[in-house]
């Protein structure tokens, strides 16, 4: 797909008016299957499964202009303060995929992006955030274009890939599979594809209450997460691991078994931290609020039945996923017995969303 997109690149913004503004909001996504290592170009060890968010989003604001001195240069601002530290994120990124995009050394771009959701809190948002870049930079390209005839979501999903992996999921709505899996014929390392046909109708919603349990920024990032799995012991195991989950996962979507598919959720996020436990050096992001949480999921369901089951991304915080059915139920037992456990009482509800929206162009 590089090599196309490449021999496809714009070599200059002739085509673009002299000054616009893209504007597109895309979700953060919680991954049912974990996206653990990577190698080379941000290709992922492992297939990963994921559910994207609906209210978890971040918009970004992309301003171009042409005829400028300040051609070739970047201003980034979150929430419309510069940000040092976010901004030479962008600036690696930028530079990472100028091959495909040479016609962005004629723009001066200002990036202005902000989150419907609180850093730190368990939703990530380097998914979300580098979803809606990559999505933006691609809407200019094609306008630039006049013969475009790549698949626009596939290459928005590449290009968000090479910004952060889980990002390339987050260019779909619903729910997105990325990473070859022999089950799954469509499947790719290099861009996400729609998973939403393989869950039956009545799972195409599914609610996710993040009980935050710590709002501070993690101890150990997920690019050291990611790196510290490229000598794990348990590597060659974790790959056939994810494999396994996923075919399983699969399964368990099409029988529309809930003991199944929780079954599944639940250790892949607990493999995960086991990952972080076992690596070298090892680290733990579990907390006894996290552990007390699980315990009391983990009891409800078994009194009560629901449909209702956990997941983790790399911190601290629970995703509390439930079925439309067991809406009522779970959100009376989340208020009486979570809430209590979560830092200053703080839960985000969310849901599967629809994917990213292009909110404004030109
Ligand atoms: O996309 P990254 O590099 O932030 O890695 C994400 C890793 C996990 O969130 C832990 C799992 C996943 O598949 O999203």
């Amino acid at each position: 797909m590089g090599t196309k997109y490449i021999s496809e690149a714009v070599a200059d913004a002739g085509f673009l008016p002299e000054k616009g503004k893209i504007v597109w909001e895309s979700p953060s996504n919680i991954a049912l299957i974990k996206y653990w290592g990577k190698y080379g170009q941000q290709y992922p060890e492992n297939p990963s499964l994921s559910m994207s968010l609906k209210k978890s989003v971040s918009i970004v604001e992309l301003r171009f202009r042409k005829n400028t001195d300040k051609k070739g240069t970047v201003d980034f601002k979150f929430e419309g303060i510069e940000n040092q530290q976010f901004k030479q994120r962008v600036d690696k990124y930028l530079y990472q995929i100028a091959g495909y995009f040479p016609f962005l050394k004629d723009l001066y771009l200002e990036i202005n992006s902000s989150n419907t959701f609180p850093h730190s809190s368990g939703v990530a948002s380097s998914a979300s955030f580098m979803s809606a870049l990559a999505l933006c930079i691609c809407t200019l390209e094609k306008f630039t274009h006049q013969t475009y005839d790549s698949d626009f979501y596939q290459k928005a999903s590449f290009m968000a890939r090479l910004g952060s992996g889980s990002a390339s999921r987050s260019v779909l709505g619903k729910f997105a599979a990325w990473g070859k899996n022999p089950g799954f014929s469509g499947s790719s390392d290099e861009y996400a594809v729609s998973f939403t046909e393989f869950i039956p109708e009545n799972l195409r919603i599914i609610h996710d209450a993040v009980i935050i349990v710590n709002s501070a920024p993690k101890k150990v990032s997920s690019s050291q997460g990611h790196q510290l799995m490229q000598n794990h012991f348990y590597k060659q195991a974790r790959i056939q691991q994810a494999n396994t989950n996923i075919f399983r996962l699969m399964e368990a979507f099409s029988s529309n078994n809930w003991e199944s598919i929780s079954d599944v959720i639940e250790n892949e996020a607990l493999s995960l931290h086991a990952l972080m436990l076992s690596s070298s050096p090892g680290y733990i992001l579990l907390q006894q609020q996290t552990i007390d949480i699980i315990d009391a999921i983990r009891e409800f369901r078994k009194v009560s039945g629901a449909q209702i089951c956990f997941t983790l991304d790399a911190g601290p915080n629970v995703h509390v996923l439930y079925t439309e059915k067991a809406k009522q139920q779970v959100e009376t037992f989340i208020d009486k017995e979570l809430k209590p456990l979560a830092e200053n009482n703080h839960i985000i509800y969310d849901k599967t969303g629809e994917g990213p929206v292009l909110k404004e162009k030109f």
